[in-house]
């Protein structure tokens, strides 16, 4: 057809200001494709709880379940952080993976050369980093029974639990390799076998699926040794595969070598759904200021023309547009560094200037 349809879940605090650029781009690359883009709008998190008493509604999910792929901002704040857990913005987040079944996370991580100085990381441990973190992303810690709180004689007691399945290390493990086949071939497990009974699982099953994919190499490393192995030689690293929890926490540290958490796009992805969604959150320090980057939303919605709306050329445009707009020296706060050499811009200005770099005539 020549409409494409998204659903879009701005969310909170910054959520808002990076999606409006995001969906500019969107609606950019579609015109310049022939194709209309036709957006939906929703509430989710703090702000629909301050809408509907709730984070995420019946009316949001069904939009979703509705729409071949949905691009989030970010959820969460200090205004909510009171409400009991199953009304917190992030429940209505974790929800909706849940309930759309995206297991796989995938959070790519690639430096740009102009944004080398960006990082707190020594030019020769982070040029040329090209790696894929593939988390797990509805099951381990995040989703474990039981889960609770109890009162003790001294105290309370709280309960979280770690559980895996062999289907669902298995299906994870099979989008690593499968994504391996189309990169450099090399998957690095990341867990923590020599203590938990859960990752031990990880492991084994992680080594079964290998055997379907012959021509991809497979290493396993401990969690606290990658944690310590991504700032020491990132370039050692393809496709990393792990689960819900050490996923999180390893993404927000490779930030880092591209320069700033704004950075980073994510794909969540499911048999049938599909979510775009930057890695971080809704920044609660800097939201309203203007000076948020929207480059990691805008990465996530190259990811959703490459991986849902059909338009790999579009995906190829906008990946090309955010590196010409980082090289003529546009740069948002988190990112800005040399003043001899470049521009700091808002949020708005720096979704402008990538639109003008996806039209090089417009300039
Ligand atoms: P955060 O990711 O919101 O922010 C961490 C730090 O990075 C802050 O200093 C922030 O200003 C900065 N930062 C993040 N994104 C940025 C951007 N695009 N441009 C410039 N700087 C940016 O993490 P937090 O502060 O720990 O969490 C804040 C809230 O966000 C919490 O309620 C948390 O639950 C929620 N959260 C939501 C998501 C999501 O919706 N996907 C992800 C992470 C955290
Ligand atoms: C992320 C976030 C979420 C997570 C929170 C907000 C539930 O940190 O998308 O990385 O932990 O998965
Ligand atoms: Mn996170």
């Amino acid at each position: 057809s020549k409409t494409k349809e998204i659903v879009v879940l701005p969310g909170d605090g910054i959520g808002p200001e990076v999606t409006k650029e995001a969906v500019n781009i969107l609606q950019t690359v579609c015109e310049r494709h022939g194709y209309k883009l036709k957006t939906r709008t929703f509430p989710i998190g703090g702000a629909s709880i301050d809408r509907y008493g709730r984070p995420l509604t019946d009316e949001t999910l069904k939009a979703c379940k509705e729409s071949p792929a949905i691009l989030l901002g970010a959820v969460g704040g200090v205004k909510w952080n009171d409400q009991p857990k199953d009304k917190r913005p992030e429940a209505a987040l974790l929800g909706l993976r849940k309930e759309l079944d995206l297991f796989a996370n995938l959070r790519p991580i690639k430096t740009y050369d102009s944004l080398i100085h960006a990082s707190p990381l020594k030019e020769e441990i982070i040029t040329d980093v090209d790696i894929m973190i593939v988390r797990e992303l509805t099951g381990g810690i995040y989703f474990g029974r039981p889960r609770y709180i109890e009162k003790t004689e001294t105290g309370e007691r709280a309960v979280d639990t770690k559980a895996y399945t062999t289907e669902e290390i298995d299906r994870i493990a099979h989008i690593a390799f499968e994504t391996a086949t189309l990169r450099d071939r090399r998957v690095t497990s990341v867990d923590k076998a020599n203590v938990l009974d859960s990752s031990r699982l990880w492991r084994q099953t992680v080594k079964e699926s290998a055997k379907q994919w012959p021509e991809v190499s497979l290493d396993h490393m401990l969690v606290d040794n990658g944690a310590m192995q991504l700032v020491r030689n990132p370039g050692q690293f393809d496709v990393i595969v792990t689960g819900n929890m050490f996923g999180d926490i390893l993404s927000d540290e490779a930030s880092m070598i591209t320069g700033s958490l704004g950075m980073l796009p994510s794909a969540s992805l499911g048999e049938e759904y599909a979510m775009y969604e930057p890695i971080h959150g809704s920044a609660p320090d800097i939201a309203g200021q203007h000076i948020a980057n929207p480059l990691a939303t805008i990465a996530s919605v190259a990811m959703m023309c490459r991986h849902s709306l059909d338009m790999p050329d579009a995906a190829r445009e906008i990946e090309l547009a955010i590196k010409t707009t980082l090289e003529d020296g546009f740069r948002t706060a988190d990112i800005y560094s040399d003043p001899a050499n470049e521009y700091e811009v808002s949020t708005s200005e720096m979704g402008s200037a990538v639109v003008k770099h996806l039209n090089p005539n417009l300039q």
